[in-house]
């Protein structure tokens, strides 16, 4: 298995290309389940977890097509059509790589009246049940049955349109029923909705597809079925969480980042909470300038919620940042049980982190010193990417496998900012 190096220091100059959103390709990929016509998406990024899906839909019977990117960084062109689907069940050995193979099923049962997938379990982060999901099918007329490990939904007629109320905000939850809601039969209500840049991303690519979706990015969503969907192309959104994450490595390093495709409209929270710490944000023609006031990072308190609130996959790379800030800093993680693995990591760079349940204290420190450490989770191996940035000395990151989930090209364009960093194989 790969590992990172890196030689911390250097301040971070220079443009960086943010690439499309892994959390929008994903349902967007799903939706092509959908039709049977030709479904095309561009600045698609080049990530483990879009091919790990591209799998599991050419197993459903998905023919896949990926045209390579234009050469000057832009995402590559993916064709999906799913003329006819050969296998309704998703098996284990695939959907265990990644959970958002769940977004196949609201799709699947919507198309064939039938989906066998199997539970995607828990992962690092926490136990990640999909009982929002199973309750808003079975709302839509759906029989849902669990054994051996596998969900299985039914609707022989077809799907009706129902009434969901959300008891708690879930952004898959909310993606895999308005597909499914999509071709049912009559007028369906999503109550307390997720209202992430990425569903209303996907909605827009299902309306183009001819469904009738009102209210994406909203709490309340309307979504009238149609009998069918026809083919459609589609631009994938800029990944925010890439581009957030690129601003705090500018701001840690003490540089200046542009951040080309940027989209501030979508970083709002997160956009706030740099400037309250002492970071500055200039809104160019082409993304953002991002840097640190001369004054330097200052502690400041941060909750996790859903969108339009601070984003629990920003939480991480945030915590890196207030650990070398002046002051002391709040974190207090509502989304997630188990968000907090970086701590120890950090800790070993010599961070004074003190966690009490869903709360961590941060006590800003002078100095960060490389280390040996171990990536956990996606978010997390950011964080100690850049912890090492900002570090003395060297940093050495395995099983960096995390990375490449979610992270396309990074030291490529860490590199091209003036990183000492290198992916050396174990
Ligand atoms: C999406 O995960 C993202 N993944 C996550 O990003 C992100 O952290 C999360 O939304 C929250 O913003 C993708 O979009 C592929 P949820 P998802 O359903 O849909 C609980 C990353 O780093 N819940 O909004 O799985 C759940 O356990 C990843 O890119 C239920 O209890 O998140 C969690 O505590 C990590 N029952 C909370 O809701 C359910 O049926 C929010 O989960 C569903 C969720």
């Amino acid at each position: 298995m790969d590992k990172l190096v890196i030689r911390g220091g250097n301040a971070l100059t220079g443009q960086i290309k943010i690439s499309g959103a892994k959390n929008a390709a994903l349902p967007l990929m799903c939706a092509s389940l959908l039709t049977d016509q030709p479904v095309t998406l561009h600045n698609l990024p080049r990530l483990a977890d879009i091919t790990t899906l591209a799998d599991l839909l050419n197993h459903l019977g998905v023919e896949v097509t990926i045209a390579a990117g234009n050469g000057n960084g832009a995402g590559r062109t993916m064709l999906l059509r799913a003329e006819n689907i050969a296998d309704t069940t998703a098996p284990y050995d695939m959907v265990r790589k990644m959970r958002a193979s769940i977004l196949v099923l609201g799709p699947l049962v919507a198309r064939e009246g039938v989906a066998t997938v199997s539970l995607p379990g828990g992962c690092a982060i926490g136990n990640r049940p999909i009982d929002l999901h199973l309750k808003g099918l079975q709302q839509l007329g759906a029989e849902i049955d669990l054994a051996d490990g596998y969900v299985r939904a039914k609707a022989a007629g077809g799907l009706k349109g129902g009434k969901i109320h959300f008891p708690m905000v879930s952004v898959g939850a909310t993606e895999n029923l308005m597909m499914a809601a999509s071709l049912a039969r009559g007028t369906s209500i999503l109550e307390n909705a997720a209202k992430e840049p990425e569903i209303s991303d996907l909605a827009r690519l299902l309306n183009a597809m001819g469904a009738k979706i009102t209210g994406a990015g909203s709490e309340r969503i309307t979504i009238e079925g149609v009998a069918s969907l026809r083919a459609a192309n589609h631009p994938v959104m800029p990944d925010r969480i890439e581009a957030g994450s690129y601003a705090v490595a500018a701001a840690i390093t003490g540089g200046t980042l542009d951040l080309l495709g940027a989209r501030s409209d979508m970083m709002g929270a997160t956009l706030d909470a740099l400037r309250e710490a002492g970071g500055f944000i200039a809104e160019t023609a082409q993304g953002l300038t991002v840097g640190a006031d001369k004054a330097g990072l200052r502690g400041i308190n941060i909750k996790t919620q859903p969108y339009p609130g601070f984003p629990t996959d920003m939480q991480a790379q945030f915590m890196v940042m207030l650990a070398k800030a002046d002051g002391a800093s709040v974190i207090s993680e509502t989304i997630f049980e188990n968000r907090f693995m970086h701590v120890p990591e950090l800790a070993r760079m010599g961070a004074d982190i003190t966690v009490a349940g869903p709360v961590a204290t941060i006590r800003g420190v002078k100095v960060l010193r490389g280390a040996p450490v171990m990536a956990t989770d996606l978010r997390a191996s950011m964080s100690l990417v850049l912890a090492g940035l900002a570090a003395d000395g060297e940093t050495v990151i395995s099983r960096i496998y995390h990375l490449d989930r979610g992270y396309e090209r990074l030291e490529e364009k860490l590199k091209a900012a003036g990183a000492d960093i290198e992916r050396v194989p174990a």
